[in-house]
Parts: structure tokens; C-alpha cells; sequence
């Protein structure tokens, strides 16, 4: 087995996954190395990411990292989320094979997307805190 114990839980029982009808912030993004879709919706409140659920038109590892992300970030203030790397994605899943790597930035960037769309929405220039997406 290529895949960790944890990469195989998240991906045959995926955490957060749908949408959110009323997010206040949605994100999506698209793999350019393999053209797999991702969108993050967001439900922000005082600063802090009290809801998240994803979908994508991804792989396992899109999903499984997507799914572990998700949990990482659920309940965390905006500035601790922006933190979170596609490398402790991977880690928290034990690892992931070089060739599936890519897969993990999807889940970064659609949530970088999605809290920049938050900002946007909000009247504020999301460069400042989220930097060129
Ligand atoms: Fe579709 Fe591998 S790329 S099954
Ligand atoms: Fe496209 Fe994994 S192969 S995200």
C-alpha cells in the first residue's frame, strides 16, 4: 500500500464535505498540473472560521488532503488558517507518494481563495493578508 493508513480513513470518509448555502466566503481553484477542481466555502464569523466544507472534482489525495485540511482549520482564527501549508497537510497525513504532492496544494490555495474572497466581500484588499493567490 502507497497510501498511509490516515490518506485512505480521509479519503473513503471524507470530513466537511458539501457547501455551505450562506459562506461567506468561497474559493476555487484548479490544479495546473493535472486540472482537478477544488472549492472551499467558508462561514466566517468575528474573525474566526467557524464552519468549512469543500468539493472537488479531484483524486484520492485531493480529497484526503482536502478532508484533513478542513479539520485543521475548522474553529481557527483567519490568520492561524492562512498559515496552513499544502507540507503540514501532507504530514498530518503521514505522507503522501512524491507523484500525489501536487494534489496537496489545492487544498491551501482553494482556502487561501476562499478567505480572499471573504476579505473582498468584506471591502478589504485581501493582498495585505493573503498575498498574490
Ligand atoms: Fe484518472 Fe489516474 S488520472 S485514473
Ligand atoms: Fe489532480 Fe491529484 S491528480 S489533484
Amino acid at each position: 500500500m502507497i497510501y498511509s493508513e490516515k490518506v485512505m480513513d480521509h479519503y473513503t470518509n471524507p470530513r466537511n464535505v458539501g457547501e455551505i448555502k450562506d459562506a461567506n466566503g468561497v474559493g476555487e481553484v484548479g490544479n495546473a498540473k493535472c486540472g482537478d477542481i477544488m472549492k472551499m466555502y467558508l462561514k466566517i464569523e468575528d474573525n474566526t472560521i467557524k464552519d468549512v466544507k469543500f468539493k472537488t472534482f479531484g483524486c484520492g489525495a485531493a480529497i484526503a488532503t482536502s478532508s484533513i485540511a478542513t479539520e485543521m482549520i475548522k474553529g481557527k482564527p483567519l490568520s492561524e488558517a492562512l498559515k496552513l501549508t499544502n507540507k503540514a497537510v501532507v504530514e498530518a497525513l503521514d505522507g503522501l507518494p512524491p507523484a500525489k504532492l501536487h494534489c496537496s496544494v489545492l487544498a491551501e490555495q482553494a482556502i487561501k481563495a476562499a478567505i480572499a474572497d471573504y476579505y473582498t466581500r468584506q471591502g478589504i484588499d485581501p493582498t495585505p493578508f493573503v498575498g498574490e493567490i
